[in-house]
């Protein structure tokens, strides 16, 4: 009777402990190890980062909704599709991400105010992601506006042409 009894606890434990197994190994594959930070070797020019990712990106956000007046009358654009509204998206977010690419190495001209107009235009581009996430076709075209001043503000201050 004993040896039953400690045989099922034993058991018990064995299938407790097997479960306590299962679940750490569950988590172990859950938990990605940190990885060594790859170096980074910033390759474009800011030059090239405007005319290759900035202004295309902003060309689509722009682009994306507003009126359009002529002789067959007035339409009002905005996107239609689940696809459309995502495209928009995806140019608002490679604008927030060209933020980060300005301040990313020597890029960066000072630590102040490049640093907060390239911000700036980050937390445009993400007002305009979530525009596009909420279809927003109002939200949209005042996050464009916003995308524009940041533009403009840090051109007049560092574009030299
Ligand atoms: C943090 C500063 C900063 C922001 C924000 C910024 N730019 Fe620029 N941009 C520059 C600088 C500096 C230059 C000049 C680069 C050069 O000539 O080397 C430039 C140049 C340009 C050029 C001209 C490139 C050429 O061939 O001469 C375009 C186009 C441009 N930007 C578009 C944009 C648009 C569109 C936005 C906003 C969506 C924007 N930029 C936001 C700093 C900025």
């Amino acid at each position: 009777m004993r040896i039953v009894y400690w045989l099922f606890v034993v058991s018990a434990a064995l299938f407790v402990s097997g479960i306590g197994f299962i679940v750490a190994g569950a988590r172990t594959t859950h938990r990605v190890a940190p990885a060594e930070a790859p170096a980074l070797t910033p390759v474009a020019s800011v030059k090239q980062i405007m005319n290759g990712i900035v202004q295309p990106a902003a060309n689509v956000v722009f682009g994306s909704v507003g009126t359009i007046i002529s002789a067959a009358g007035i339409v009002e654009k905005a996107p239609k599709t689940d696809e459309e509204w995502a495209a928009v998206g995806s140019s608002a977010v490679a604008l927030v991400e060209s933020a980060n690419l300005l301040v990313m190495g020597d890029r960066a001209v000072d630590r102040e105010d490049w640093v907060k107009m390239s911000r700036a235009l980050a937390e445009a581009g993400m007002t305009a992601l979530k525009a596009t996430e909420a279809k927003s076709t109002d939200g949209v075209l005042s996050a464009g506006a916003a995308v524009n001043e940041s533009c403009d503000n840090c051109h007049r201050k560092y574009q030299r042409e």
